[in-house]
């Protein structure tokens, strides 16, 4: 077997949202999600496998993980482990260079990196799609970053036991910007697992969500295709808007936005009344990221930076998959 490999994979944002699992095992999404990978922001992982450990050593920006990211990232090796056909413990050190309280989710980056680092530092000849569908198990969203540009993944079936995300355009496709309103207020947030859970067995808008967003999807694929800026706006607010919306209904409410979430929101629709077509998206955070296109860049980050509340602003355009840096073995 390898001993060790270091990978890097990318934040992706949905443009058509995931929020809801399938009942029973496997983490299988509810909806589809369509997304984007965005270059400029990376989580870079070693994983070390060293017959000389006793557990795991999991260090997350240089700290020990916490005991429930810890858990998380130990069942990804364990069925890496099962695969290989050997126990060995293994080291990881993961690291993002763009600040977790960005709100973009470094959970599919993270989970990504380790997916891919895990596989080739145990010697497992796995293609792109399995290494997703291992990604997928952690983490949803984590199964789309490990391919580049606009990304796809299905919605789960009951009785299928692998769904990897699908590489739908390259990165090149379509020269789009998303502005990431990085929000001050920090309130400490529902995680997405407990957030979907909550709100599938108790908002009484699921159904609703279940049966609208596939063709809120659809809608997002096809204005992308034609890259229509305006169609695809329309799509992705209203994805994010009808996913908070459904959470926002549950018992007790899953709430994500803040003020400063609707003073964004409120700056956004600013913009398209001034004629710069900027739209925006939120997820399971107060933050609002802004999507348009590249010549549009300037004006929207203006009038982002003029919001109060609004901390900084991070700029990213769509990037590649996940990729091996270095193997040892
Ligand atoms: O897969 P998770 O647990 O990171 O959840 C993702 C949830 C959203 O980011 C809100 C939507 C999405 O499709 O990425």
């Amino acid at each position: 077997m390898k001993r060790s490999a270091r990978a890097v994979a990318h934040p992706n944002i949905a443009l058509a949202k995931y929020w809801g699992k399938l009942e029973g095992p496997g983490n299988f999404p509810a909806v589809p999600s369509l997304s984007v990978t965005l270059a400029g922001m990376r989580t870079e992982t070693t994983v070390r496998f060293d017959p000389a450990l006793t557990e795991d050593r999991l260090l997350l920006q240089g700290e020990p993980a916490t005991p429930a990211a810890a858990a998380r990232m130990t069942k990804l090796l364990d069925r890496v482990r099962e695969e290989a056909g050997f126990a060995t413990r293994a080291e990881v050190i993961s690291r993002n260079d763009f600040p977790t309280a960005s709100g973009l989710a470094s959970s599919a980056s993270g989970f990504a990196a380790l997916a891919l680092a895990s596989v080739r530092a145990a010697g497992l000849a796995w293609d792109l799609p399995t290494i997703s569908d291992l990604a997928r198990r952690s983490s949803a969203s984590a199964a789309r970053s490990i391919f580049g540009g606009f990304v796809t993944l299905p919605a789960g079936e009951p009785g299928i036991d692998k769904l990897p995300a699908e590489p739908f355009l390259p990165a090149d496709h379509w020269d789009l910007v998303v502005v990431v309103a990085v929000a001050t207020e920090q309130a400490k947030d529902v995680g997405s697992t407990e957030g979907m859970l909550r709100t599938s067995k108790t908002s009484p808008l699921y159904e609703g969500w279940l049966k609208g967003a596939p063709a809120i999807y659809e809608r997002v694929r096809q204005a992308l295709l034609r890259r229509d800026l305006e169609a695809l706006g329309a799509a992705v607010e209203q994805s994010a808007l009808a996913m908070h919306g459904t959470a926002m209904g549950a018992d007790p409410p899953v709430v994500y936005f803040r003020p400063v979430t609707l003073a964004a929101l409120e700056a956004v629709r600013g913009l398209r009344r001034n004629g710069t077509l900027a739209y925006a998206t939120m997820d399971a955070g107060p933050h609002v990221k802004v999507v348009t296109e590249a010549s549009n860049l300037d004006v929207v980050a203006a009038a982002m930076k003029e919001v109060p509340g609004i901390e900084r602003l991070i700029v990213a355009r769509p990037g590649p998959g996940a990729e091996v840096l270095e193997e040892e073995g």
